[in-house]
């Protein structure tokens, strides 16, 4: 199995011949009352509605290790969360936005897995405080993209506490834009792996 950035790079077309596509969902905030997550949740609803293969993976159930680029690789959480990914075509992070940047958590499992991320399509639901962090995706993103090839959905779905009342998702176009994003990870993932 690869393992974090030791990984052995795979051939360019190793998708291509995988069969089905599958995707994932990922979880990266810790908090038990996050609104990431309850984004993350309602995408994985509309890939099961699609009757795609899909996972979710939630990284506060999992002791994962921060990365030192050397134990961290063998601990079990790791390499679930690296199967989880390789298996993967297309995946959905659901992230907090913590000073203008996606979690620590989010940064620490891609740190974690390395490889694993190569040729995958990306998209991502976002939970901040404000309106103004739009954009703080993009350094991650950005990483993403020249690290492992990804290619990332233009598509980010952004949402304040405002659009949610206690568990509910309220704000109607925030629930729409979740539903397109899902369709776009199936589209854009079918595309690139035919
Ligand atoms: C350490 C920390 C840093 C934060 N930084 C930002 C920020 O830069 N911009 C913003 O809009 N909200 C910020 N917030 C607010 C969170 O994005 C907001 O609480 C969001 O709901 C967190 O996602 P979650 O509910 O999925 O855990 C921050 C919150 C914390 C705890």
């Amino acid at each position: 199995m690869m393992v974090g950035r030791q990984a052995e790079r795979l051939p360019y077309n190793y998708h291509i011949n995988k069969g089905m596509a599958s995707y994932l969902v990922v979880s990266t905030s810790g908090n038990p009352d996050s609104n990431s997550r309850r984004m993350g949740r309602i995408a994985f609803k509309h890939l099961e509605k699609a009757k795609v293969s899909s996972a979710w993976l939630d990284i506060s159930e999992l002791n994962l290790p921060l990365c030192d680029a050397d134990a961290c690789y063998t601990q079990p959480g790791a390499k679930k969360v690296s199967k989880a990914i390789e298996e993967a075509d297309g995946i959905l992070i659901a992230t907090p936005v913590y000073n203008y940047d996606v979690s620590a958590a989010a940064k620490n499992l891609v740190e974690l897995t390395g490889s694993a991320w190569e040729d995958k399509v990306v998209g991502f639901l976002c939970a901040a405080g404000g309106m103004s962090s739009y954009m703080s995706v993009m350094a991650f993103a950005n990483s993403l993209m020249l690290d492992f090839r990804t290619v990332i959905i233009p598509r980010f779905v952004y949402a304040t506490g405002r659009s949610f009342e206690g568990d509910d998702l309220k704000d109607k176009q925030v629930a729409e834009r979740i539903g397109e994003l899902a369709a776009e990870l199936i589209k854009f993932t079918k595309a690139l792996r035919g």
